[in-house]
Order: C-alpha cells, then structure tokens, then sequence
C-alpha cells in the first residue's frame, strides 16, 4: 500500500505491517501464493482497500500440509514435553501483550470493531485463553483401568494429540477464534494449518510472525489466507488432515462434514445461533435492559450467541422494549478507530445486504419497527441497531441467524416454565440463552430446560477461557475452552498389558 493511503489513526507499528507484504506461513516461511494471486482486503467503515494478501488454494494447501505433517512426526515439536509447550505459549501471550495496541488497530481497522473495545475486551481474552488452555499441556493424564477379564493385566490409556489440524475461522472476532483454535491445538502438541475468513486476514497473519518470535518449531503453525470454496474446501478434504475444526455457518459446516467423509477426519463445529433472552417480571430491569442490549448490539449483532430474541413477560414487556430501542438510540455508531464508537460496521457489503434483506422481509411479514431498521450514511457499512416487535414464530427475521444488530422481541404471559422454555427452544439452535430473574428456583429450573450450550442468568454469555463453549442441536458439534477443548484435539489410546 501506498504510505498516504493508510489510515491516520493507526499506530507506527500498525501501519509498518499493513505496509508490508501479507503472505502466507508455511513450514516457518512467508511465501506468496503458488498461484501467484491476491485478494484485496477492506475497511468495512470506508469500504476502501488496506492491503493485498496472498490467495492461497488447494496447491498451497497441500504444501502447508506436508509443511505440518512434518512438523508433527519429526524435529523437535513432537519431542517436547508439555511443560515446553506451556512456556512457548505464555510466550506468546506475553509477545500478544506487548504488541496489545497494535493488534488490537489491525483488528478494528480490518473488521470494525470498536478499539477500546477490541483492547480492553476480546484481546485479553485472547491471550487469557492461551495462558488458561497452556496449563493444561502438563495435565494431558489418561487414567489405570481396571480389568474384568481373568489372569494378570496391567491396562491404562494415554492421551495423545490427534495429529495435523485443519482450523477454518470467520470473520467476526478473527484473533479470538484463531486463538480459541490454536491454544488447545498448541497444548496438546498437535500441527496446524489455520484459514483465517478471506474478510479479515490480516491479525491471523501478525499473529503468525509473533509465533514464530515466540520460537515455535517451524511448520507446527501454517496459516494461510485465501477464499472459502478453494482454500478452506481445499483444508475439509485433505487425506493429510486429521481433524478439522470450522466455526461459521450452517451451510458451510454441512459441506466441511461433506468433504471430510473422504478419510473420515474428525469434526469439530461451532454454527450460528438465534439465542433467547427470557425476562420474567421479577428481574431486574436496570441490569435486564443494558444487558439485553448489549446482547444483541455488541460486536453489531455479527456473534454466533447474540440474544436474538427477546422474550419478555407481559408485565415487563413494554419497559424491556423501550428501554432497549432507548439504549440503542444512545449507541455511538461509526468507524472502529474512531474515539468514543460505540458500535461499528458490518463486516461487509455483502453481509450489509444480507442484514438488510432480513429487514425487508420482516416488513412484509408486517414486523413493527421499534426503532432502527435502517443503514446508516452510504460509507462504509453501518447498520443502526434494530428493535423489532410483533414477530411471529415463521418469519424469517425470527427463525434464522441475522448476525446483524437486530432483535425480535416477544412477550409471554404465561406462568409454566414448561411452555415459556419450549417457545424459548423452538429453534434449529441452540448456542446459548439467559434468563433474567431474581427467583433462585425460576433460574435454576429455567438453566435446566433451555436446550443450549451456554446459559447465562442475569448475563448473557461468557468469554472466559475456562468456560466451555459450544451448540446443542444445529449449533455445532464439540466444545471449546475450558477442559472439554482438549478432548477435541486429542486420541485415547488404551494399552493393555499381558503380566503373564
Ligand atoms: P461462512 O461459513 O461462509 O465462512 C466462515 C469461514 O468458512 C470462512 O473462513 C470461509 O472462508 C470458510 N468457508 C466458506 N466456504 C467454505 C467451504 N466451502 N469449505 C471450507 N471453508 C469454507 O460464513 P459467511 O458466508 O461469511 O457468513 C454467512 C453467515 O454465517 C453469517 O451471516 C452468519 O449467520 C453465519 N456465521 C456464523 C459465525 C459463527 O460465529 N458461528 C461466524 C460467521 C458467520
Ligand atoms: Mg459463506
């Protein structure tokens, strides 16, 4: 890029690396694509081209593969012990805490994410869930078994990491989700080859230069940038990959299970959600409102657990929605790098119009729009945050994911938990929900019924690495974080021995 074309608003460092070539990874190498190609990468809040990036497909993919494959079975990688594992990956959360400000610009600058919140939030949980997830690279026991069978056995079971790793990541939180993925991979010494979403390449890449300062064994982490059908298809169906792990859409998720039949590696999917928000009358607006709010709105509305719909009592039905659309209307929306945003744009035209054709077609299926509804300014891709009511069970708006700044808000009067739970499941997904009450017994009960991955009560999700995460239903296959991320990623061998 041309020096006077970068953003003004970016740090030196940040502007040196979007200066700079932005390659691929592979086995301990930047190269170019084999192909030679590359793709454009955007300001959502402008719309304007920041950098080029290398377009890697299927032949760089194999190189990428053979590069971590190697990795895998021979040099020092697979010769460390856990606690070497451990150190390289505080290591580099250390290096991602140096290099906060930065990051934390490329991110908002290549997605839209508002900077302060992007810094102060999501970046720390970044490094927080490699230093949690590093912990467990010295816990990786399996378990003596005792035997049934007559005579002298000695039988246990190991653990052992699953192999190469296809990781293919959107576009919504782009340094989280590569570190959701790489951190349990990194701990149980599995290789990895990451696709980062052709919108939002670049943190995955500035990530992969502080791995390498970190001093992983070259090819242990490939990543490559490139487009879903050529390169993230390409990673699906690869025979050298063991297992791949795709957070993104429903429709992406079935042709990934499609393509990995072919050597049956093993799958791990985090899909979207159209998670419930259920407020009874005796919760607390003054945490309900806000928190809803934030819900729906954080992030613009573009996260797989956004509280999408809102089901809110008759008795408290009328002040949760209006204090809603009140909070929305006092959101600062504009560019991520701007001082005081509050919420930023869509990450792309394409996911504008996607947003946009929701809210058309909820107005011919006669929603009321509270508040919002509307694109903001004609640069760059904002979206104002959306308060829908009179929403029925078949539209549209109210069955699938928008993945945009849009509520559908409902009220019960109902009193059976039974039915208000069955309404609040009566969805394909089930990522997660929250249930705002001050009854001790309505929570737990409700905690129970909710068919979700996550349940929040009084909160709406969590970002804490040590809390598992992941959908019931068409919301995925696995959990991430937490303990349960390492079953994702590792094998269990049972050894049985013949004491004679
Ligand atoms: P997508 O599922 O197409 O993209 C996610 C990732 O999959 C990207 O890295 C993409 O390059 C890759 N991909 C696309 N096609 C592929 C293929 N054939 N084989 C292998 N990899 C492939 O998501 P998209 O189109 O960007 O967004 C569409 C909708 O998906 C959103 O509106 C939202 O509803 C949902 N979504 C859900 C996310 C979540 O966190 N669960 C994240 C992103 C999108
Ligand atoms: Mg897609």
């Amino acid at each position: 890029m041309n020096a006077r074309d970068i953003d003004p608003r970016l740090g030196d460092a940040a502007k040196a690396f979007l200066a700079s070539k932005h390659l691929a990874l592979i086995g301990g190498q930047w190269v170019g694509a084999k192909s030679g190609k590359v793709f454009d990468t955007f300001d959502p809040g402008t719309g304007k081209v920041i950098a080029q990036v290398a377009e890697c497909d299927a032949a760089d993919v194999d190189a990428a593969v053979a590069a971590a494959r190697k990795a895998f079975e021979s040099g020092p990688w697979p010769k460390m012990s856990g606690s070497e594992r451990t150190k390289l990956m505080w290591k580099l959360a250390d290096l991602m805490e140096q290099h906060a400000d930065e990051l934390a610009q490329l991110e908002s600058l290549n997605c839209g994410k508002p900077l302060a919140q992007m810094r102060m939030g999501e970046l720390m949980f970044c490094i927080e869930v490699l230093r949690y997830t590093a912990g467990w690279a010295t816990k990786l026991n399996g378990e003596t078994i005792q035997i049934s069978t007559p005579g002298n056995f000695h039988a246990f079971t190991l653990r052992e990491p699953i192999g190469v790793v296809g990781q293919i990541i959107p576009w919504n939180s782009p340094l989280m989700m590569a570190a959701w993925k790489l951190a349990p991979a990194l701990a149980t010494g599995c290789t990895v080859v990451l696709k980062p979403a052709e919108q939002t390449p670049l943190t995955a890449l500035r990530l992969g230069q502080l791995i390498q300062e970190a001093g992983f064994p070259d090819g242990v982490v490939n990543i490559l940038p490139g487009f879903g059908p050529t390169a993230g298809a390409a990673i699906a169906a690869h025979p050298g990959v063991d297992k791949v792990a795709f957070t993104g859409s429903g429709e992406v998720g079935r042709l990934i299970l499609q393509a990995a039949s072919g050597n049956l590696k093993k799958v791990s999917l985090e899909l979207g959600g159209k998670s419930p928000v259920i407020v009874f009358p005796d919760a607390d607006l003054s945490l309900a409102v806000p928190g809803a709010a934030r819900a729906i709105f954080g992030n613009s509305g573009q996260v797989c657990a956004a509280g999408s719909r809102l089901y809110a009592h008759a008795k408290v039905f009328d002040r949760m929605v209006e204090g809603i659309a009140g909070e929305a209307g006092k959101i600062r929306v504009g560019h991520g790098l701007e001082a005081g945003t509050q919420m930023g744009p869509l990450v792309s035209k394409e996911q504008l119009e996607r947003v946009s054709g929701y809210l058309d077609q909820g107005r011919r299926d006669g929603v009321n729009v509270v508040t919002g509804g509307n694109r903001i300014g004609t640069e760059g891709y904002f979206m104002a945050p959306t308060v829908l009511t009179n929403t029925r069970q078949e539209m549209s708006v109210m069955r699938e994911e928008i993945f945009g700044p849009v509520l559908c808000a409902t009220r019960f009067d109902d009193e059976d938990l039974e039915r208000i739970a069955r309404e609040a499941n009566n969805t394909i997904y089930g990522l997660a929900g929250s249930v705002w009450t001050r009854d001790l017994g309505t929570a737990h009960k409700m905690a129970r019924r909710i068919r979700a991955g996550t349940v929040g009560v009084n909160m709406h999700g969590s970002l804490d690495p040590a809390v598992p995460f992941g959908g019931f239903k068409q919301s995925g296959w696995g959990r991430e974080k937490g303990r349960e991320a390492l079953e994702l990623y590792t094998e269990v061998k049972t050894v049985v021995m013949s004491l004679g």
